[in-house]
C-alpha cells in the first residue's frame, strides 16, 4: 500500500516549528504538545485540529453523558468487588494519551505487520510516539507497577471515516482483573491455574500456544472456564445495570493479539446488534513480562460513546463535544440512574456539496488515501463537517487520468448554515486539497 504524505503540508506547517539544537547546528522540525517538544519524522501525521482535543477530558467533564456513564460503570465495579469493605479496583482516569509504540503495540504482543499499526489508522507524533489507539496501551505498565485489579479510562484516537457514529477521538474504559490460585479456587484447593508441564517460575521456557480455541496451552481448562464464566457474568451484570434486566445480548468469538480466548459482547438495540465491548483472558506472556507469574487475568475494553448514545438516544457522536446549553442542561444535576432521553433542541438542515478532482500522474484512485483526505477536510471545515463519503471513482478511457468525487455534508449542531457560508468553507477545502495533493478540481 502506498502512503501519501502531506508534502507541501499546510496542516503540518502549523504544528511543526523549526527549532535549533545547540549541539547540532541543524534545524529540525518539532511538534509541540502541552509545552513538550517532539522531533517529527516521516511518521508524523497528527494535525492541530486533533491536538486541540487533548485535555478536553469529556469523560471527566461534569454533566457530560460520557462522564455519567463512566460514573455508573465505576460504581458497578466498586460495589461488585470489595475486599474487607474497600473497593478492590483502582481507577486511572487521568493518564496521558501520548504513549510509545511499545506501550500501544509491542507490550501487547501486537505483531509488527498488524493492520492497527499502519499510519493511515493512527495519529503518530513520530515513529516512536503516538496518541493512544486504545486504553489497553496502559495495561502492561500498570501490571508492572504491581496492580492486579484496575480500570483505565480515557480518550483514544483513531483515524476513521466521518459520520454520525464515528469521530477520531472517543473514550474507552479498559480493565484487568487478576486472581491467584487461592482466590480463584478458594473452595477447590486441588485445582490449578497452570498445566503441570508449565513452570510459572520459568514462564518463557514454555512455548505458550493459542492454537486451542478453548484456552492458552499454559492454563488448565478449569481455570480458563471459571475465569470465562466470571468475566461474562460481570459484563452481563454491567450491561443489565446500565440498560435494565431485559436487554438482549449475545457473545461473539473474537480475536485480539493480547487475549486468548477472546469475545465480543453485542446488545440488541434499535433492531440491530451493536458491539459494545471486547474482552478475553490476558495472554500469559504479558503477565509474565510485567511481573505476576502466579495469576490468571481477564481484561476488557468498552467504548463509552456507543453506550452513552444508546442509553440516552443521542443521535450524533459530535453532540458529546457540544458546549451548547440546550444539550448540556439535559444532563445537568441528574440522578445517575435516572432514565434520560435526549430531546433534540432543534434539527438544522444539512448542506451537501460535491468535490471532484483529477489526480496528478503520481497518484491513482487506489493509492489516494481516504483517511488523509478526511483529516484535511475536518482540519479546514472543523466541526460543521458531518460526513465525507467517496461518491465516485473514475478512470478516463482516453487520457487514463484518474478522478475521484467526494460528497461532503455540512451541518451545524446549533444553527442553520447558509449556502453562501458553506460554499466559502468548501472553496477553502478545495484550495487545501489542490495545495496538498496537486489535484485539478473538475
Ligand atoms: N483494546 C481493544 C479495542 O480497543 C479492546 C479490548 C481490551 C479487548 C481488552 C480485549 C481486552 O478494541
Amino acid at each position: 500500500m502506498t502512503k501519501i504524505l502531506f508534502k507541501t503540508n499546510r496542516i503540518l506547517s502549523a504544528v511543526l516549528t523549526k527549532c535549533k539544537y545547540s549541539t547540532a547546528a541543524k534545524s529540525v522540525a518539532t511538534v509541540q504538545i502541552n509545552g513538550k517538544e517532539f522531533i517529527s519524522d516521516d511518521y508524523t501525521n497528527v494535525t492541530p485540529k486533533i491536538l486541540s482535543y487533548l485535555g478536553r477530558n469529556l469523560h471527566l467533564e461534569k454533566n457530560n453523558p460520557l462522564s455519567l456513564v463512566r460514573q455508573r460503570i465505576v460504581n458497578y465495579f466498586y460495589s461488585s468487588f470489595t475486599q474487607r469493605g474497600n473497593p478492590l479496583f483502582s481507577v486511572y482516569d487521568n493518564l496521558s494519551p501520548i504513549v510509545t509504540v511499545k506501550q500501544n503495540f509491542d507490550d501487547l504482543l501486537i505483531p509488527l505487520d498488524h493492520p492497527s499499526r499502519v499510519k493511515s489508522d493512527c495519529y503518530y507524533i513520530n515513529r516512536d510516539t503516538l496518541l493512544r489507539g486504545h486504553m489497553t496501551a496502559h495495561q502492561s505498565e500498570l501490571l508492572k507497577a504491581g496492580l492486579d485489579n484496575f480500570l483505565m479510562i480515557g480518550d483514544v484516537y483513531r483515524r476513521d471515516e466521518i459520520d454520525s457514529t464515528h469521530f477520531p477521538v472517543f473514550h474507552q474504559v479498559d480493565a484487568v482483573r487478576s486472581q491467584r490460585k487461592d482466590e480463584l479456587f478458594h473452595d477447590k484447593p486441588d485445582l490449578e491455574i497452570f498445566e503441570p508441564t508449565f513452570d510459572p517460575n520459568n514462564p518463557f521456557a514454555f512455548p505458550n500456544s493459542i492454537d486451542d480455541p478453548m484456552k492458552q496451552s499454559c492454563h488448565t481448562l478449569e481455570a480458563t472456564k471459571l475465569m470465562e464464566a466470571q468475566l461474562k457474568n460481570h459484563l452481563i451484570g454491567l450491561v443489565k445495570c446500565l440498560f435494565g434486566k431485559n436487554i438482549k445480548h449475545r457473545w461473539v468469538e473474537a480475536y485480539f493479539p493480547f487475549t486468548h480466548p477472546s469475545w465480543e459482547l453485542e446488545i440488541y438495540y434499535e433492531n440491530d446488534w451493536l458491539e459494545v465491548l471486547g474482552c478475553g483472558i490476558v495472554r500469559n506472556e504479558i503477565l509474565a513480562s510485567a511481573g505476576p507469574n502466579n495469576s490468571i487475568a481477564y481484561a476488557f475494553g468498552l467504548g463509552l460513546e456507543r453506550l452513552a448514545m444508546a442509553l440516552y438516544k443521542i443521535p450524533d457522536i459530535r453532540l458529546m463535544w457540544s458546549t451548547d446549553s440546550g444539550f448540556r442542561s439535559q444532563f445537568e444535576n441528574v440522578d445517575l440512574n435516572a432514565k434520560i432521553k435526549y430531546k433534540p433542541v432543534s434539527s438544522y438542515p444539512q448542506c451537501k456539496n460535491d468535490m471532484s478532482f483529477w489526480l496528478p500522474p503520481n497518484l491513482t484512485i487506489d493509492t489516494f488515501m481516504n483517511n488523509d483526505f478526511y483529516d484535511l477536510v475536518r482540519d479546514i471545515g472543523g466541526d460543521i463537517i458531518e460526513q465525507v463519503k467517496l461518491k465516485d471513482k473514475f478512470v478516463h478511457p482516453k487520457s487514463k487520468k484518474h478522478s475521484l468525487c467526494y460528497s461532503i455534508v455540512y451541518r451545524h449542531l446549533e444553527r442553520t448554515l447558509t449556502q453562501g457560508e458553506v460554499n466559502q468553507v468548501h472553496k477553502e477545502i478545495e484550495k487545501a486539497v489542490v495545495d496538498n495533493y496537486n489535484v485539478v478540481i473538475r
